[in-house]
């Protein structure tokens, strides 16, 4: 049985005393959510922040990219090792805001995902089709070509050392999440064709959910069999609307 996980990806948002009031209002309110694993990933310049808040708690704590280099003249970069430094366990890989700028290929991005496991950090690989795309009808060929990028570099059993995010991109920011149905069938197409290569990795890695989810739409989204939890913007940059999502998740048995 895969337990829920809901990980808040603050994006550029944030500043010292509104990440304290949210991380200390997360711990307070999620200590009695026992079936649910929660992190949280900050812009860089807060790791320490979250790793002092949150040390000994319950809650998990992350960035949102690395370098896949280990150290060098890589100026602006950030290593996997300094990510260990700072107690990270996640750390977000191929996000489409990434993607979609430039910053990332899909090579680049299943480089970082190698460069992640190698030191024991847990990517959280994202995949998602664009609206043309979606349009189209191309959601499952173009998230599989993602996810294949990752498994030609890491085989199967290195993709079991992460997790998968399907966020398609125009239900990231928009206020227009997926229909419950289609994120349960790309998730369960792409776990079919983990499946394919190891059924074990197949029925124990962990696939969320991102784009838009709220509140209202958390409780019908965990409830697909192969959602296993959020990916969490908008909606996680304060606790009241961040711990309803988490709620929304522990209830799911
Ligand atoms: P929103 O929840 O704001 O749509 O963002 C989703 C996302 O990009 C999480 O990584």
């Amino acid at each position: 049985m895969r337990r829920k996980l809901v990980i808040a990806n603050r994006k550029m948002y944030g500043s010292i005393p509104d990440n304290q009031a949210f991380l200390k209002g997360l711990l307070h309110e999620t200590c009695a959510l026992k079936n649910l694993d929660c992190a949280v990933c900050v812009p860089y310049p807060y790791l320490y922040q979250a790793q002092t808040m949150l040390a000994g708690s319950s809650i998990a704590w992350g960035a949102q990219n690395m370098s896949c280099h280990e150290y060098g003249p890589y100026t602006g970069s950030v290593s996997p090792s300094m990510l260990l430094e700072f107690g990270c366990e996640y750390v977000i890989i191929g996000h489409s805001e990434r993607r979609r700028r430039g910053y990332e290929s899909d090579n680049s991005a299943a480089e970082r995902f190698e460069a992640a496991i190698k030191v024991g950090l847990k990517p959280v690989f994202c995949v998602g089709e664009t609206l043309e795309e979606h349009k189209a009808g191309y959601a499952h060929q173009v998230t599989i070509r993602e996810l294949s990028a990752v498994i030609d570099h890491v085989g199967v059993m290195g993709l079991a050392q992460g997790v998968l995010a399907y966020e398609p991109i125009w239900a990231i920011g928009t206020g227009k999440s997926a229909s419950p149905e289609h994120a349960q069938t790309v998730l369960a197409f792409l776990r079919g064709h983990i499946a394919s290569l190891d059924e074990s990795v197949a029925e124990n890695i962990r696939i969320l959910y991102g784009g838009s989810v709220r509140t209202a739409n958390a409780k019908e989204l965990f409830a697909m069999p192969d959602i296993d939890g959020g990916l969490i913007g908008s909606a996680s940059l304060n606790t009241s609307d961040f711990i309803p999502i988490c709620r929304a998740a522990n209830a799911i048995d």
